[in-house]
């Protein structure tokens, strides 16, 4: 029977044509089954992206198995889809793995509509101070930092790997908003959360979760990738318990976090109908968790790669911050005004980190339009943000880190259109105003009091980076100087 299965696929190889619909962007041509999957190099399909916009265009077509999906190419495409026509381009796949697994509920994999547009109010309003009891974020931030900087002077004079060290910062503020308390960097609590959040990620990312994506009625059956849900259920049962607890000590009225402002959310709104509830708040805290933990360390970490190998840049940061923090202990997110060749610089890393290159994939939620082409309702769109942030013609300098691409000629700070790493549109990132203070107060405040070195032994810097879920650089080592003892 396995070699009848085997004779049955390739008959499809043969027989089956894939047709575009009518009107639909160009692509290369897909195989039955496979699609176009063999045509990109699944370590990183990046640059096979670049070649196809070259050959088809800005907006081109690829089956991933057999569904067809358009990317997006550029800043004049991308945005005439997220932000003209908004509406019509913020819905979120439901046939893919992701979508499975968070079943539609939550924010990030959510269809566009009510459940969605309220749960991502409620959280930008609570983000934004409206309700996170006493401290604000920035404090909350600023008291991650301090921790950062004690683990740093551990090694000054010396060197240090900072992944677990970003990774545990970045995930302890995500924790402190939602959470309520942040976990010592060796707390078993927290190391197994974040461990098994690596695990799922790289199931998700691995062979067996591609084989769900493109052979659907394979989906059904007991096979690997079935860890993956459980994986997932793992991580969902962790942050029940949290909830539990949260449940137990509350005081109504008094939320000490977005977890006891949702409780309270849920007595508000109790009355039928209303789209808050238990479930829906399990989902929006690991969204929350997932989505605000690799992509500020893996942007932290590429920023001091680009920092390390460029000591100009950085003594020129160094010495702006000194003269603007003269006489004052810790720096606020409102000294970013006073800072444009700070602001530059971190822009600038960002830019280069690219830390989320394909966004995350939309689906049209009509039949819709682009350019002369026609895409019908539930077309899967990948917005490629990596040929924004890289687009020649749109920066003075694409392709190297050079903070001249956010400076005028008089040296103001100024951000061009094409920077969207956080995408544009009603999807745009929620995070984004958290992680753009994440990223001032920390690398403000790290090199301020640090000058961080390229290790002697540390070889060949490399800058290529990692893809995945997010990218990130490869391992490196920080080395870590005290500022003050190179003054004494
Ligand atoms: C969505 C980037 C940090 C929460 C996104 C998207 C991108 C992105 C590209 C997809 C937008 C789209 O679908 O068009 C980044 C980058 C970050 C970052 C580069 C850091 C440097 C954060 C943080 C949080 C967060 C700290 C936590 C609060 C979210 C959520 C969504 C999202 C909830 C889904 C929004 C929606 O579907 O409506 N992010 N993000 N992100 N991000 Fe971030």
């Amino acid at each position: 029977s396995v070699v009848l299965l085997w004779l049955f696929i390739l008959l499809l190889f043969f027989f089956i044509r894939v047709r575009r619909p009518k009107n639909f962007p160009p692509g290369p041509r897909p195989l039955p089954i496979l699609g176009n999957l063999l045509q990109l190099d699944p370590a990183n399909p990046l640059k096979d992206l670049e070649r196809l916009k070259r050959r088809y265009g800005n907006v081109f077509s690829l089956y991933i198995g057999s569904r067809p999906a358009v990317v997006l190419n550029g800043l004049e495409v991308v945005r005439e889809a997220l932000v003209t026509r908004a509406a019509e381009y913020a819905g979120r796949p439901t046939h893919m793995m992701a979508s499975h697994i968070f079943k539609g509920k939550g924010i990030i994999m959510a269809n566009y509509g009510s459940s969605w547009r309220d749960h991502r109010r409620f959280a930008l309003t609570t983000l934004r101070n409206f309700g996170l009891g006493k401290r604000s974020m920035e404090e909350r931030i600023l008291e991650e930092v301090s921790h950062i900087c004690t683990e740093l002077e551990s090694s000054a004079g010396s060197s240090m790997d900072p992944q677990h060290l970003f990774h545990l910062a970045a995930s302890n503020i995500i924790c402190s908003l939602i959470f309520g308390e942040r976990f010592e960097y060796d707390d078993p609590v927290i190391l197994t959360l974040i461990q098994r959040l690596d695990e799922f990620l790289k199931e998700a990312l691995g062979p067996w979760a591609m084989l769900y994506e493109i052979i659907p009625v394979l989906r059904p059956l007991p096979l690997p990738f079935r860890n993956v849900f459980h994986k997932f259920d793992q991580i969902k049962e962790h942050i029940k318990k949290v909830v539990t607890k949260h449940k137990n000590s509350r005081v109504a009225g008094e939320p000490r976090d977005l977890l006891d402002c949702y409780l309270d959310q849920i007595d508000k709104t109790a009355e039928e109908g209303s789209t808050f509830n238990d479930t829906q708040m399990v989902s929006l805290l690991l969204d929350l968790f997932l989505a605000g933990t690799d992509t500020t360390s893996n942007t932290l970490r590429s920023a001091m790669l680009h920092l390390m190998t460029n000591q100009h840049v950085q003594d020129r940061c160094h010495r702006e911050i000194a003269e603007v923090l003269e006489g004052r202990a810790d720096a606020s997110f409102e000294d970013r005004h006073a800072m444009p060749y700070v602001q530059a610089t971190i822009h600038e890393a960002q830019r280069m980190s690219d830390t989320v290159p394909l966004s995350v994939f939309h689906t049209t939620c009509s039949d819709t339009q682009l350019h002369s082409y026609q895409l019908p309702q539930g077309t899967t769109v990948i917005p490629n943000l990596s040929s924004v942030l890289h687009e020649e013609g749109q920066w003075k300098f694409p392709h190297e880190f050079n903070p001249e691409n956010f400076l005028n000629e008089v040296g103001e700070f100024v951000k061009p259109e094409a920077f969207l790493p956080f995408s544009a549109g009603p999807r745009v990132c929620l995070g984004e105003g958290l992680a753009r203070m994440e990223l001032f107060l920390v690398l403000v405040t790290l090199l301020r009091r640090f000058r961080f070195v390229w290790p002697e032994d540390g070889g060949v810097p490399d800058f290529s980076l990692i893809f995945g879920g997010t990218q990130s650089p490869k391992p490196y080592r920080l080395g870590v100087r005290l500022r003050s003892s190179e003054r004494g």
